[in-house]
């Protein structure tokens, strides 16, 4: 079964796709983890954001791979295990930006379809119902109000103990970031016509997973009727 979660940041997407995908016994794939390690290659060649030129060319020097470790996913990049660099601020912001680019996408959709392929998959992003997996039995696009998700990302860094911005300014960043993702000319962000459209706001992380396991197991009965 393939199953495809889009929506904005903060909506929940990985944390609800890794907790239905351990309820289904699928293989959880965040895609924009992907597009954060090829921000991350660019940050690292002091690539700038705007050179869209750049860009196209140094994402073909770029080897990104997935595996799966100690029950987690793990993005290498050439050789190089960055897991741990991903949820930085300035990466968000450049995965943003390299999301524009044809040449990133095209060289990140073959790898996430390819990944589909070999197994059951719930697999989280901006385009996966649109563009990656079109024929997944079941799409859902998550959403939540920016001051709900600006208030999420605020308390989970100050839970971390991480150094923050103020939560006017984290919101500010979720508005330009959504702005960015859903007016880009690929593939932006938007709701597939056959997708299940689930606003969080007021949820609990249980009651979307259970909803959204509620709803494939009912996809997958009436796929074994036919
Ligand atoms: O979900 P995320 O915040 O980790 O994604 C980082 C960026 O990557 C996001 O701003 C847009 C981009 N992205 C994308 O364009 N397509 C995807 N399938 C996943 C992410």
């Amino acid at each position: 079964m393939k199953i495809a979660i889009d929506g904005p940041a903060g909506a929940g997407k990985s944390t609800i796709a890794k907790k239905v995908a351990r309820e289904i016994g699928a293989i959880y794939v965040d895609t924009g983890a992907m597009y954060r390690a090829m921000g991350i290659f660019m940050l690292k060649k002091g690539i700038s954001a705007e050179d869209g030129e750049a860009i196209a060319e140094a994402s073909r020097e770029a080897d990104i791979s997935i595996i799966y470790k100690d029950g987690g996913q793990h993005v290498i990049l050439n050789g190089e295990d960055v897991t741990g660099d991903l949820r930085h601020e300035e990466v968000g912001a450049m995965a943003s930006c390299v999301a524009k680019h044809g040449a990133v996408r095209a060289k990140l959709v073959d790898l996430q379809r390819a990944m589909a392929q070999k197994s059951s998959v719930v697999m989280d992003g901006r385009d996966i119902g649109t563009v990656v997996l079109p024929d997944a039995e079941l799409k859902i696009y998550l959403d939540a109000s920016a001051d709900v998700r600006a208030k999420r990302r605020f308390l989970e860094l100050e839970e971390k103990g991480e150094d923050h911005d103020t939560l006017d300014a984290i919101r500010a960043d979720i508005v330009a970031r959504d702005e960015q993702d859903k007016n880009r000319e690929i593939s932006p962000l938007i709701q597939a016509d056959d997708a299940v459209y689930l606003d969080t706001s007021d949820l609990t992380i249980d009651q979307v997973t259970e909803k959204i396991c509620e709803l494939a197991r009912k996809r997958s009965e009436k796929e074994a009727k036919f």
